[in-house]
């Protein structure tokens, strides 16, 4: 099997403390940094912007994740190029020509990943699997952290996961929202590989961030 990898959402850090959870978050142990862009045109909502982009791939070796909320995703794609971002996601819901901009961040040198919200059927990533590096299954309505998951996520990871399979794609799943201790078994099983850990897990107020990356990879 795929090792799970742990992808923190850094909206969820005190912007007030921002530098020092990230030394913590890098001490703990992760694989990438989870970067929610949100414009608050396509999501309601706008916590961080390019800036701490730019600041983070200043001050960090940790690879950064971007996953892109926002109704022009091309001039975001472009911006976060020059930011040495590893990989982007863009919302099929937000992409006009999907297949022209996944084209265009492997041009730039990113990996690519397609987001899908809860209510969007998978089907119209059928035809962009030659173009992707990674699926994101969203499993919350984006835009706030601290939602519950919706109820047909564990079907639609494994949905997805399936007609990767069928089509003969062995990619990276990621997850995102409500990625609790309780749901994590659940959505491992159902073939989900990349687990963005907000509020319900690495940064669950109830613990320390040691603790709940130990609880974590229990539950994995
Ligand atoms: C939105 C975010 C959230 C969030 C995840 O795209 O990525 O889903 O921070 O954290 P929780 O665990 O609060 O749902
Ligand atoms: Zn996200």
């Amino acid at each position: 099997a795929k090792p799970i990898e742990i992808s923190p959402s850094m909206m969820c850090v005190d912007p007030l403390n921002f530098e020092a959870a990230l030394r913590q978050v890098e001490r703990v142990g992760v694989d990438m940094l989870h970067l929610d862009i949100m414009d608050g045109h396509f999501v309601p909502n706008m916590p961080m912007g390019l800036g701490i982009v730019e600041a983070l791939h200043k001050a960090t070796d940790l690879p950064l994740d971007v996953h892109l909320m926002v109704a022009d995703n091309d001039f975001f794609v472009e911006q976060l190029a020059k930011m040495g971002v590893s990989q982007v996601s863009v919302h099929l819901e937000s992409s006009k020509h999907l297949d022209r901009t996944l084209a265009r961040i492997r041009e730039l040198g990113m990996k690519a990943g397609v987001a899908i919200n809860p209510g969007t059927s998978l089907a119209a990533i059928d035809y962009v699997l030659e173009r992707i590096d990674y699926v994101l299954v969203m499993t919350v309505n984006p835009g706030y952290a601290g939602q519950a998951m919706t109820p047909a996520s564990l079907r639609k990871i494994a949905d997805c996961r399936d007609l990767l399979a069928f089509r003969g794609f062995d990619l990276p799943i990621q997850v995102d929202g409500n990625v609790s201790f309780e749901n994590i078994p659940g959505m491992v099983a159902a073939g989900a590989t990349n687990l963005v850990a907000g509020t319900s897990s690495l940064f669950h107020r109830s613990a320390s961030l040691t603790d709940n990356k130990s609880r974590m990879l229990a539950a994995i």
